[in-house]
């Protein structure tokens, strides 16, 4: 089979090296790609702006096409190749509402009766600023639409929360996405990702995740697309992570089905597990970065006939095994990352860091004249596999101890801290 995956993070790197381990695979393509794809695949960059993506796939016979990130998916890309006849593992336009718009998100989890935080939409700022004067510190604000994982701000004191929405409503921070703001209540508890494969009605859970989102260690300063995952995070045991299908991930698919929204790719709730049960902080419509790079070293199926199955309606009838050891990956970020990364900078150390029983997955990087170079701010993840957290910790960390580019930087606590074991 050939298959097209979209997309050039960490993420996708991670799929495609899973991917790639299918005997049905003859080839595999991405669009744009990055440094460490460019050993496993095509990288066609070009295809990613010129518009003819479809009928270059249709042309070349393209067997499966795969939708990394949010912002195709949002844009309908899924629709377009299936529109040409085309599988695609990736969620239609209108399922990625779920993800793209989070007063629609909040609509669709009333109608489903999904436990979540109560919050409110608002597009004046005087109407916003009121409502923040009936809640208490620490207040959750967010833009509505897709901000890259930045769009939240937890703040401390009111003042902080006024000025948090007046930068979304008036200052335009985070563009269009900040047309809306919503209010949410603050939830405290264990953050886990649940993400599940999805073919429009059976729904298959991968092992709970945790992510590190904030930039420093301790989980000090802003909000990140990441910083690093393992899994399986140990704060849901089985009859948890059956609750949270029953309970959340089934009736959202039905309450979009009552819509005439078939759901067919990932669902990946962003859990908060407070004293009173599990509750979404937020749903994405596709892998989760970096919890990806820590969840397919631990699956033992064959990723190419799942994603199909899914694209078919067929995911029922179909294995999806996964190891029980614990996987980490910790992400290596640029300097200035996450509000204005530095790129450019040249990386040593990677042959020595792989021999390290360690799993490299690039998120930016570029090859330019036998060179990898830094391209984005979060650059690499390495990911390690092992009988414990704390092992496994250990491989990662070594392997990072050989990777070098300037102004590289990484939390060094990814597993601690009552988190991991
Ligand atoms: P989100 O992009 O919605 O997942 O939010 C990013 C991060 O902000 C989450 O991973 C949480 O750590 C935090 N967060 C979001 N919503 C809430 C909430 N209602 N209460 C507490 N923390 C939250
Ligand atoms: N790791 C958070 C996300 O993928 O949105």
């Amino acid at each position: 089979m050939q298959l097209l995956v979209i997309g050039g993070g960490g993420r996708e790197h991670a799929l495609i090296w899973k991917l790639k381990q299918s005997p049905r695979v003859e080839k595999i393509y991405c669009v744009p790609g990055n440094g460490g794809i460019a050993e496993l695949a095509e990288c066609l960059p070009a295809l990613a702006v010129d518009g003819a993506l479809v009928g270059w796939a249709v042309r070349q016979g393209v067997d499966l096409v795969i939708i990394g990130p949010e912002a195709p998916l949002v844009a309908g890309m899924a629709d377009e190749f299936e529109a040409a006849g085309l599988p695609v593992f990736g969620v239609c336009r209108e399922a990625a509402r779920l993800e793209g718009s989070k007063s629609f998100a909040k609509e669709i989890m009333s109608a489903a009766g999904v436990s979540t935080a109560a919050a409110r939409a608002f597009t004046d700022l005087d109407e916003a600023v009121a409502y923040l004067e009936t809640g208490a510190a620490p207040y959750v604000v967010k833009a509505d639409g897709l901000a890259a994982g930045k769009g939240v701000i937890i703040a401390e004191d009111f003042e902080a929360a006024r000025r948090a929405i007046s930068d979304c409503l008036v200052d335009r921070r985070f563009g269009d996405a900040g047309r809306q703001v919503v209010i949410e209540e603050f939830l405290a508890g264990q953050e886990v990702s649940v993400l599940a494969f999805v073919d429009g009605k059976t729904i298959k859970a991968m092992p709970p995740a945790q992510d590190y989102k904030r930039v420093g260690d301790g989980d000090a300063g802003p909000n990140t697309g990441g910083m690093g995952a393992f899994a399986p995070a140990p704060f849901l045991d089985e009859d948890g992570l059956a609750g949270v299908v029953t309970g959340i991930l089934e009736p959202t698919i039905k309450a979009l089905a009552r819509r005439g929204i078939i759901y067919k790719g990932v669902l990946y709730a962003g859990l908060m597990l407070t004293e009173t049960g599990a509750k979404v902080l937020e749903f994405n419509t596709r892998f989760g970065d970096p919890e990806t790079e820590a969840l397919m070293p631990l699956f033992d199926g064959d990723l190419v006939e799942v994603m199909l199955s899914c694209a078919q309606g067929r995911l029922a009838g179909v294995d999806v095994p996964w190891s029980t050891a614990k996987s980490l990956t910790v992400v290596l970020a640029s300097e200035g990352y996450p509000e204005s990364p530095v790129t450019g900078r040249e990386i040593t150390g990677l042959v020595e860091a792989a021999k390290k029983d360690v799993v490299i997955f690039h998120a930016g990087t570029r090859l330019e004249g036998g060179k990898m170079l830094t391209s984005g701010g979060r650059v690499l993840n390495v990911s390690a596999v092992a009988g414990s957290f704390a092992e496994a910790r250990e491989k990662v960390y070594e392997a990072v101890k050989l990777i070098k580019f300037e102004g590289m930087r990484y939390r060094s606590d990814i597993g601690i801290m009552g988190r991991g074991d």
